[in-house]
């Protein structure tokens, strides 16, 4: 029997689209899926509303930007603020790719590399019962130590504390360089949910030795 991926993410849908949403997801967003071996890209995974990685395409004109997130509303929110009243891309956006699914999915049909791998407020998935659902264990962040360029980074922000020293654990059974940092990142949408009611986020970057 093929062994079951345990789902690390929860509802796939939200709040009904709005009918200009659901025009973009059927029209533009098959054009920008990501195709081809990237070289030099930058990925975020789960990128919620997309802010960031809007952030991350004006930041890296000269930079493919692979965004994946399965949450339709997300992607649908990401599509309308990339779009004009045309349903037309616009221009600072035109280097954003959108893989509206698991990541683990992309990484299977795929085989770009990424100068950087962003990961914003992972699901903490606090239950102990649910521990098992977490992205960022020792199997994944090896995975993507192999999807990074050389001088490559992952960078991994989250607000829950415990969360944050169970990723650098898993990290410690890697053969990543793990380096705690002070970064200033936008304020997510998840963020400002401030779920885990700490006073600020903690980052760490994760590179091959
Ligand atoms: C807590 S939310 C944070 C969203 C966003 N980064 C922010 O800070 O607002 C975590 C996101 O990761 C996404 N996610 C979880 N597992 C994923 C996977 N295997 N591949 C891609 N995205 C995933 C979820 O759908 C969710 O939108």
């Amino acid at each position: 029997m093929e062994k079951q991926v345990i789902r690390t993410f929860g509802r796939r849908h939200g709040k009904k689209l709005s009918a200009r949403q659901n025009a973009l997801i059927e029209s533009v967003l098959p054009n920008i899926c990501p195709s081809g071996k990237i070289e030099n890209a930058v990925l975020e995974i789960g990128f919620g509303a997309g802010e960031h990685l809007r952030l991350l395409a004006r930041e890296n004109p000269d930079k493919i930007i692979v965004g994946a997130e399965p949450f339709v509303n997300g992607v649908a929110s990401l599509m309308s603020a990339i779009c004009d009243a045309d349903n037309n891309i616009l221009d600072e956006y035109k280097n954003i790719r959108v893989w509206a699914d698991d990541v683990r999915d992309l990484f299977c049909q795929n085989d770009s590399l990424y100068k950087q791998i962003w990961v914003l407020h992972p699901d903490p998935w606090p239950k102990a019962k649910h521990e098992k659902r977490r992205l960022l264990n020792a199997d994944f962040l090896t995975l993507l130590g192999k999807c990074l360029s050389p001088n490559g980074q992952i960078i991994i922000g989250t607000d829950h504390w415990e969360y944050f020293d169970w990723i650098v654990a898993q990290a410690a059974r890697t053969v990543l360089n793990t380096t705690i940092a002070d970064l200033d990142v936008i304020q997510t949408r998840y963020q400002n949910k401030n779920m885990a009611q700490t006073t600020t986020p903690k980052y760490l970057i994760l590179e091959n030795r």
